[in-house]
């Protein structure tokens, strides 16, 4: 008999860890300046008027305002360690963009449209805002969450904890990058959310669940256990009761007790929950952002892994639910967005729950309603107006020149007829660099006999003769470069119109301690123009310029630095028209006032009135 030959297997060793090209630690970061743009502070406590940059810890821990910044986060979260918050975070809740291939896109409706019986169709008053291209590929995107989980981890406390809301996309992954990050000893659950809604993965099963990591940063954390009512069955409540903190990792005979009075009155919560429906069933707290998630879901994790006072941080906010229920819990918080929308709707969120807090402190005679934080303050890091812009050019872009998106190809953006797009990012000119990609990509493809268009703002000087060089050379695929700065015919959306208002301000005639502001006009040339390319046959005639806005917010004592929120018109419901007109107390000195107007595409205009 042959002996048979020994195989042999190297064996695993290590903890998990994925690879990807580019992989590198986060050795050390910078923190940038966060510059002070707005304040939202209706009680007037916070004296911060003077302050031109975020402060740090020390300072702001006994007089403390909530944190929102805009900028991206790896800077933010550089700058709050800076500022002395390592290891002072309760929670991290985050919700990151999942790589899922789809633009995110936020409905943007006209108010008062309706009701005017200007609109018989629900579409026309709607335009679509694209608010980030959630396209990524796989390194960038695993360098990119491996960074922000490096700085979060720096960030939390000792006894905090992570929760990181994912899906089926990129979970696995994640799930890695967290053990690695946090070891996977601190892995306390994979939540599993189901909601159910319309069928929409064909041949296989409907994909109609999230997963959320949660994580603790050491064995001693914060944990309530919650219960929700026993009959509680398949998406009928969003209700749950606290009972006690548990600090301990290890179970005691009295947590035991505690337990079983908790199975008495309700079922203990376990990771699965059925019980939350998707946000857009929630109507009256559904802002129209796709990804918005139910403030029931984020109530079920403020109230079991944190408390009272503690400080929660979320640092892909989208439309804010974190905020807005660590708020309504009396949370202290921090938030981040990398886009102007997402903090602008977050903003106005907050405002009315701050607003309906003092009201109903004021009307109470309970001092236990006594601790919120009534006053926001935020800040930019960096300036990332300009990749608002960007997201905004490149999509009337396409719309301008009538290309046929396409999600399924991962180089290609497009079609133009029968040519193949390629779009070159708005932040830089197409370069030599980019043809060499082309070239590599067209080698992966011999079959290919599409000619090539490539779409860029501007193009380095020797682009041309590269292309002259290669069409010679290449009967088919062909190069055509639209230049966007120089083009003619499809260029001229570039030139930006800004948004242009009228404004009337008077001292009273009747009572000097009051100001008449008025709001005589309002034109956005952007939104006009939008509604225009969006529906070719309906050229909408906007009765009232009040349909634009979206937002009047008015400084009454301006100091030409930090804009202070005083007075906040955020109308209620969609379809309501901002007032226009206000009769506002000022002092009774030389002052000047500064009214912004936020159009419904998130564009600001400022003006400045001095008032004798
Ligand atoms: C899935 S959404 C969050 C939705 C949110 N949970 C809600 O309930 O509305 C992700 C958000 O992350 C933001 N984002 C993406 N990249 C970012 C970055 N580098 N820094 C800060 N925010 C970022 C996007 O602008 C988007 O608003």
């Amino acid at each position: 008999m042959t002996k048979e030959p020994k195989l042999k297997i190297t064996p695993a060793k290590g903890r998990p860890m994925l690879n990807w090209v580019g992989k590198k630690p986060l050795d050390y970061v910078k923190g940038f300046p966060a510059q002070l743009v707005e304040v939202f502070d209706p009680t007037r406590k916070m004296s911060l008027r003077g302050e031109a940059e975020a402060i740090s810890y020390n300072e702001l821990k006994d007089n403390w305002h909530n944190l929102l910044f805009h900028g991206d986060n790896k800077d933010v979260l550089a700058t709050l360690l800076e500022l002395g918050f390592r290891g002072k975070i309760d929670l991290i809740y985050i919700d990151p963009p999942f790589k899922s291939g789809a633009d995110y896109v936020r409905k943007v409706e006209l108010r008062g449209l309706k009701n005017l019986g200007q609109i018989q169709e629900d579409e026309a008053s709607v335009l679509q805002q694209t608010m980030y291209f959630d396209i990524w590929n796989n390194d960038t995107y695993l360098q990119f969450m491996f960074e922000r989980l490096m700085l979060l981890k720096e960030l939390l406390a000792e006894t905090g904890s992570i929760y990181v809301h994912l899906d089926w996309h990129v979970g696995h992954y994640i799930k890695l990058l967290i053990d690695e990050v946090f070891g996977p000893d601190n892995f306390r659950n994979e939540i599993v959310w189901c909601y159910t809604g319309p069928r929409k993965t064909p041949k296989a099963f409907s994909r109609k669940h999230d997963i959320i990591l949660f994580y603790s940063k050491a064995d001693q954390y914060t944990f309530n256990q919650l219960a929700i009512p026993h009959k509680s069955g398949l998406h009928d409540t969003g209700q749950v009761e606290t009972f006690g903190t548990l600090r301990e990792k290890r179970i005691s005979e009295d947590q035991i007790k505690e337990i079983k009075i908790l199975e008495e009155r309700g079922k203990i919560l376990e990771d699965w929950w059925i019980d939350i429906w998707a946000t857009e069933r929630y109507r009256k707290e559904f802002l129209g952002f796709a990804t918005q998630k139910p403030e029931a879901l984020l109530e079920r994790i403020i109230k079991a892994s944190s408390n009272e006072g503690d400080l929660v941080l979320d640092c892909f906010i989208g439309s804010g639910t974190t905020l807005a229920v660590a708020q309504k819990l009396d949370r202290r918080w921090i938030g981040c967005d990398i886009n102007k929308g997402a903090i602008q709707v977050t903003s106005k969120r907050l405002q009315k729950i701050i607003l309906k807090k003092i009201e109903k402190r004021d009307s109470s005679a309970s001092p236990q309603n006594d601790r919120i934080y009534p006053t926001f303050a935020i800040y930019k890091v960096n300036d990332y107006d300009l990749k608002l812009l960007q997201t905004e050019a490149i999509e009337l872009a396409v719309q301008h020149i009538g290309i046929q998106r396409t999600r399924t190809d991962r180089f290609f953006d497009g079609y133009l007829g029968k040519n193949l797009v390629k779009i070159i990012d708005f932040n830089h000119p197409l370069t030599l660099l980019d043809l060499q990609l082309f070239q590599d990509e067209l080698k992966k493809r011999p079959d290919e006999d599409r000619d090539i268009t490539i779409v860029c703002l501007g193009k380095e000087l020797a682009v041309d003769p590269w292309i002259d060089e290669w069409n010679k050379k290449h009967p088919v695929n062909k190069i055509k470069v639209i230049e966007l700065k120089t083009d003619k015919k499809y260029g001229s959306f570039l030139i930006h119109k800004p948004a242009e208002t009228k404004v009337k301000i008077l001292r009273s005639a009747q009572n000097d301690k009051k100001a008449i502001i008025e709001i005589k006009d309002f034109i956005s040339p952007t939104i006009i123009e939008r509604f225009n390319i969006d529906n070719k046959l309906f050229k909408v005639k906007i009765p009232d310029f009040r349909s634009m806005i979206d937002t009047v917010l008015i400084d009454t004592n301006y100091d030409g630095n930090t804009f202070h929120i005083v007075y906040s018109d955020v109308p209620e419901k969609k379809n309501d028209l901002v007032k226009g007109k206000y009769e506002i107390e000022i002092p009774k000195k030389k002052i000047k006032i500064a009214v912004k107007i936020i159009d419904m595409l998130g564009e600001e205009v400022m003006n400045v009135f001095e008032v004798e």
